[in-house]
């Protein structure tokens, strides 16, 4: 990170004029660095949604949204998605470089020896209600992991942090699959270590005491990609939730719990839901023929009817997973011989129909990840309730590399944004019988 050149802030009101350096990263736009501004003028800046601005230096994700790319510290998603399985893309995000064969098989054997939760955890697990949701189940028992793991709460420790992101890419899928056999009314299936991270998550997933879950390498594959998929995505808003929370000085598991709360919401990780959602709605209202309504209910603003699944704040572009997943949709459906699935047919001409029409071409809408995700899952076996648990169990793997990359920064401070106040200025509290 050099600085590059100046930039010079000047005043209508007669204020004096100030410099600050723009700072020049490896790729991507150029970073005005403001860090004085209210130093040396009394004033901040407003930028609601962060619209304008870096909250972080990170060398972990780059996202180019005008052409559509997603790097993974530096590889294409494509290269890394085709050529990678999850647990490597993980060594990836966590150490910065893809790991040779020996260096890939001690990170599996080190991830596969952390997959069991303490036993207690179960009866943690059976406050909940039966029909609670698994995001919330998932933010309480990720946050739980920290009553459960006393030896690795100090976030200013290296080897903490260390065992701690091991035990949560670990465990996460011995979460997720609890809170949904919970759900089901199904005892819980304990890991097998013998089994690729993927696997052993559907066999925790489908398998009961009575029937062994067959794997199937296709199926396999195919959610292994939606983990690699969702691995990490810079700086979003689970990301930054994560960072904020982590910048205050929390355990591992308090910040990965933060970022599970705030992933929940339909306007990150919940989209996944609401697309596929949406298309069973679109179906069961007479489907293909009804698009057209659907779409002017979109347009209307009027409305509040989003085209789920559409749009992204950086992509402005197609989105680079979402044509993975279309990708992997049809290997899915090919395998399971659904071919003809008409959910399916549905979001391709839902997708057809809106590329092609001028209040999303105008806007640059172009579907994300979420759009075929849905489809991939349900076909799959994994029920609606559950997807943005899935989308959670791969971020967290992000989530840790950019707190950790976080805590290592030399010019971290505990997250502290600033306020333009708009309510009342000092008064008087009247007693109550004046009032
Ligand atoms: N359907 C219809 N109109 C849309 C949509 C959509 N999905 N997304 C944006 N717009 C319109 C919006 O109404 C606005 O129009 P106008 O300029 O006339 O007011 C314009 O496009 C810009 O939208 P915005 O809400 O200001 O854009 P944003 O960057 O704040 O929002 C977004 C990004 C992802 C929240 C939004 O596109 C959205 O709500 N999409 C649907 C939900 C979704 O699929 N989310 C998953 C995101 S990908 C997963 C992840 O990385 O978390």
């Amino acid at each position: 990170m050099t600085a590059s050149s100046t930039a010079t802030l000047s005043f209508s009101d007669g204020s004096p004029s100030i410099e600050f350096p723009v700072l020049k990263g490896t790729v991507g736009p150029d970073v005005v660095d403001i860090k004085t501004l209210y130093g040396k003028t009394g004033k901040f800046t407003y930028d609601p949604g962060f619209m304008s601005t870096a909250a972080c230096r990170s060398a972990i994700t780059y996202i180019d949204g005008d052409k559509g790319e997603l790097l993974y510290r530096g590889y294409p998603i494509e290269q890394i998605a085709t050529n990678c399985d999850y647990l490597e893309t993980c060594y990836l995000l966590l150490n910065g470089e893809m790991p040779n064969a020996a260096q890939k098989d001690a990170f599996v054997s080190n991830v596969s020896h952390h997959t069991m939760v303490h036993e207690q955890m179960q009866f943690f697990l059976r406050g909940f209600r039966r029909d609670a949701h698994p995001m919330a189940i998932l933010t309480g028992m990720v946050g739980a992991l920290s009553a459960f793991y006393h030896d690795t709460l100090d976030i200013n420790n290296a080897e903490h942090r260390h065992i701690a992101a091991i035990r949560l890419i670990a465990k996460m899928p011995t979460l997720v699959s609890m809170a949904y056999k919970y759900s089901a009314g199904q005892p819980m299936i304990y890991p097998k270590n013998d089994l690729s991270y993927t696997a052993n998550f559907m066999r925790m997933m489908f398998a009961t005491p009575c029937e062994e879950y067959q794997v199937n390498d296709v199926l396999v594959r195919a959610l292994d990609r939606i983990f690699i998929l969702h691995a990490d995505h810079e700086q979003n808003a689970s990301t930054s939730t994560v960072r904020l929370c982590g910048s205050s000085g929390t355990n591992p598991y308090a910040a990965i719990a933060a970022g599970v709360a705030c992933l929940w919401g339909p306007a990150h990780g919940g989209a996944n839901e609401a697309a596929l959602s949406m298309l069973l709605d679109i179906q069961k209202n007479g489907g293909v023929e009804k698009i057209g309504e659907f779409i002017t209910a979109v347009k209307d603003k009027n409305s509040n009817v989003r085209l789920m699944g559409f749009g992204h704040r950086v992509y402005k572009n197609y989105d680079p997973r979402a044509k993975l997943m279309r990708e992997t949709c049809y290997e899915v459906l090919g395998e399971l011989g659904l071919q003809n699935d008409p959910l399916f047919k549905l979001a391709m001409e839902l997708e057809k129909i809106a590329l092609s029409d001028e209040y999303f071409v105008s806007r640059k809408l172009y579907p994300n990840v979420d759009f075929y995700s849905g489809i991939v899952q349900r076909a799959l076996g994994i029920p609606t309730s559950l997807f943005t648990a899935i989308f959670a169990l791969a971020r967290t793997v992000g989530w840790i590399a950019q707190l950790n990359e976080m805590l290592a920064d030399p010019d971290q401070k505990i997250g502290r944004p600033r306020q333009l106040f708009t309510g009342a200025t000092a008064r008087d509290v009247m007693p109550l019988h004046q009032r």
